[in-house]
């Protein structure tokens, strides 16, 4: 069965979808179209909108939170079980994984695509980097090989050498201060503090 909508906005899509899921007791699943002009430029937001309408009610497909389905890994933990690019083909190739409640979904490969694009971008990893660069880079070197702009601030590569890079969860808990004067005090959440130090794990020079 082929679900063909071209409603303009998302609500009025996931509504539909709603309903149709609802009348639609079949075990595969034809992803619901996201059809609007904005989404079919934007690959993460296509990507985004697919996987609220089609994946959400069972996976968490934010950046934090729990799943709805309890035995759903959040979108942003699947890097932990598979490398990213398996999951477009995995998709395609209805291969989602078998004694479980998770269906199969008819989908075309730029659907899949768009949705692996944005469940790439909910990894701590690549969520981290975004973040250290918004907020940290205008002092701190942030990548393999850039420069620290400001000449007392470390490059972030470098910071395990002065301790476990962990032990920044702890230091940096309730907000991320280190008393230089140059150094503005950031107020974050758990999750977000949690994922820079994702991302700077992954960039330590021994
Ligand atoms: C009805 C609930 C449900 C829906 C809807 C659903 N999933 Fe799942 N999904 C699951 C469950 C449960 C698991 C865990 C399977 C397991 O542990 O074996 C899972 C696992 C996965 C995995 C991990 C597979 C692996 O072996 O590493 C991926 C990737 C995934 N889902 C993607 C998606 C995407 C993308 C969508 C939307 C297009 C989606 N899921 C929709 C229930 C669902
Ligand atoms: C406006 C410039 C500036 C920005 C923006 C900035 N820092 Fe800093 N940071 C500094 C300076 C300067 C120091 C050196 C402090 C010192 O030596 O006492 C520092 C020190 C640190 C240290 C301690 C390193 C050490 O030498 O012990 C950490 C960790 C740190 N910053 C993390 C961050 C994080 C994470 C961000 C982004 C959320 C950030 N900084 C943003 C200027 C900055």
């Amino acid at each position: 069965m082929s679900i063909w909508m071209r409603f303009g906005g998302v609500i009025r899509v996931g509504v539909v979808a709603l309903i149709s899921l609802y009348f639609m007791a079949l075990p595969e699943l034809d992803v619901v179209m996201a059809q609007n002009t904005q989404l079919d430029v934007d690959e993460l937001l296509h990507g985004e909108a697919l996987a609220k309408t089609n994946c959400g009610r069972c996976h968490n497909i934010g950046l934090d939170g729990d799943s709805a389905n309890k035995n759903a890994p959040p979108f942003r933990k699947l890097g932990e079980r598979r490398a990213i690019e398996t999951i477009a083909p995995m998709l395609v190739n209805k291969e989602s994984p078998e004694h479980t409640d998770m269906p199969r979904f008819t989908i075309t490969a730029i659907q899949a695509m768009d949705i692996a694009e944005w469940i790439y971008w909910v990894q701590p990893v690549a969520h981290g980097k975004r973040l250290v660069k918004e907020y940290c880079a205008r002092c701190h070197a942030v990548e393999l090989d850039d420069e620290s702009k400001h000449s007392a601030a470390a490059p972030f590569r470098y910071l395990a050498k002065l301790y476990p890079v962990a032990f920044l969860e702890e230091a940096f808990a309730e907000r991320i201060e280190t008393g230089h004067p140059d150094m503005p005090v950031f107020e974050v959440r758990i999750s977000q503090l949690r994922d820079m130090i994702a991302y700077i794990e992954t960039i330590q020079k021994p």
